[in-house]
């Protein structure tokens, strides 16, 4: 068992430091958020992670994990420092590492013995240097410590279970000894014959934003292969599918849609693509990708103009959805923002749901009419647009909203929907890359 310190309880520090307790270990998750950690301390889970609850109920009732707002206190007392602080995107689209930084002044003001700083919050290549000699600058020349970048590939949504039962976990060490203390640290894992992939520190950060921006590129690819299905006539899922099916390509991430939005694939295409103009080295397939994300996200408004007869003015819009994918209250950067920016902005107005999301989109749209079904926000609207696949929009009832619409419109923009029942219904509809109704659907 080891004692370890995660910092900064967002997303990943949250789940990394409850997994890493249930694997044993004695955890303490640090945070200067004092309205935060005394919410985890009173039990309270401060976002939506489908069995994160549970997770974290489990470990600090076996007492493995606390919550302090003693930063100092936790890094002098851990073995491991996981640093899991936020990142953010910066105007000039470089991602924001202050938080890094301080974090690691705070590291090399309490270092007092041997111990691994491991960054698992996804930075741009380069900051474990950075790091290095931040610490190094300020403690004294015979104290030692090791540094590993340790980056995390989990979803939100399925974050629990991404963080339990990875693909790989990637171990970017400057030594033998902390690449073995890490590989301890994953010990369950390990002997569960998951890959440990065992590189230098540069390597593990290009490899976690490679992966990120590759996803983003794959998904850019299918929404421009669905925008041509539409004018020749094909079927995108029947084309994703067959093209799936080839094990070099895999059927993963080939589902077409509004476009791709949550806190890290727009960060960390722009973060990518900055750093690489900077280098020298420019990744146009990124530059196209953040490109044909911003068009793609566009082109959705555009389509339900078009089925609203060309303009949004006096209509209104019933939007399903707003999280930027179903499982999570997350917004940022969702598609349906920009859906909802446009229909104001061209003068319609918005009957906005989603099952967790509202009070998020409300920090962005305080104005809007938020309903708390899928029914009160289809009512008399003039048309409806699916943003997020939500298990409940499938299995809405069609007849019966057609019967409470103003005009049966609607916009699929996740192709959740059967377009042959839709048609059959009598509804107006569009979705991404299915002009033809084939018969499967
Ligand atoms: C992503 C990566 O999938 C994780 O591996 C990574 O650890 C994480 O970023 C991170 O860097 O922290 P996440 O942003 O939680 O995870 O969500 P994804 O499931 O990857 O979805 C991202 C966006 O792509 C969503 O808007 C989703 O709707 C969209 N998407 C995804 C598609 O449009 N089509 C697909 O086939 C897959």
């Amino acid at each position: 068992m080891k004692r370890i310190t995660v910092i900064g309880t967002g997303y990943v520090g949250l789940v990394s430091g409850a997994g890493i307790s249930d694997f044993g270990h004695q955890v303490f998750c640090a945070d200067i958020n004092v309205e935060k950690i005394h919410r985890l301390q009173n039990g309270e889970i401060p976002i939506y992670e489908p069995g994160l609850d549970e997770l974290v109920k489990r470990n600090v009732s076996s007492q493995r994990l606390s919550f302090t707002v003693d930063v100092n206190q936790a890094v002098r007392d851990a073995e491991v420092i996981f640093i899991a602080v936020g990142t953010p995107q910066r105007n000039n689209g470089e991602a924001d590492i202050s938080a890094v930084e301080s974090v690691a002044r705070v590291i090399g003001e309490n270092l007092n013995s041997y111990k691994i700083i491991c960054t698992k919050s996804t930075v741009p290549i380069g900051t474990g240097e950075m790091i290095i000699k931040i610490i190094k600058e300020m403690i004294p020349v015979d104290r030692r410590f090791d540094y590993v970048s340790n980056p995390e590939f989990l979803r939100e949504g399925s974050a629990v279970k991404d963080f339990l039962w990875p693909d790989r976990v990637v171990i970017g060490a400057t030594s033998k000894k902390a690449f073995a203390i890490l590989r301890d640290v994953y010990r369950p894992l390990y002997l569960n014959e998951t890959p440990m992939v065992h590189t230098n520190v540069a390597t593990a950060e290009m490899i976690k934003y490679a992966a990120n921006a590759f996803l983003a590129l794959k998904i850019s690819y299918i929404n421009e292969v669905a925008n041509l299905c539409e004018k020749v006539g094909a079927d995108v899922h029947q084309v994703a599918k067959a093209m799936g099916k080839d094990g070099r390509i895999s059927p993963k991430f080939l589902h077409p849609g509004p476009g791709y939005g949550g806190s890290c694939f727009p960060k960390d295409t722009h973060a990518i693509a900055e750093l690489a103009r900077k280098k020298g080295a420019p990744m146009n397939t990124i530059d196209a990708t953040i490109n044909t994300n911003t068009y793609q996200k566009k082109r959705m408004s555009e389509k339900l103009k078009d089925l609203l007869g060309g303009h949004f003015s006096g209509k209104t819009v019933g939007v399903l959805g707003l999280a930027f994918k179903p499982n999570t209250d997350d917004v940022r950067e969702s598609s349906s923002i920009t859906m909802i920016q446009s229909i104001l902005d061209e003068g319609g107005s918005v009957k906005a749901y989603d099952p967790i999301a509202n009070k998020e989109m409300e920090e962005l749209f305080p104005n809007l009419n938020y309903c708390h079904s899928w029914i009160e926000a289809c009512e008399a609207v003039d048309a409806v647009a699916i943003m997020t696949d939500w298990n409940e929009f499938r299995g809405m009832d069609l007849h019966y909203l057609k019967s409470i619409m103003k005009a049966p419109i609607i916009l699929d923009t996740r192709n959740i929907l059967s377009m042959k029942q839709l048609s059959e219904i009598g509804f107006e509809f569009d979705n991404v890359g299915r002009k033809v109704i084939s018969h499967d659907y």
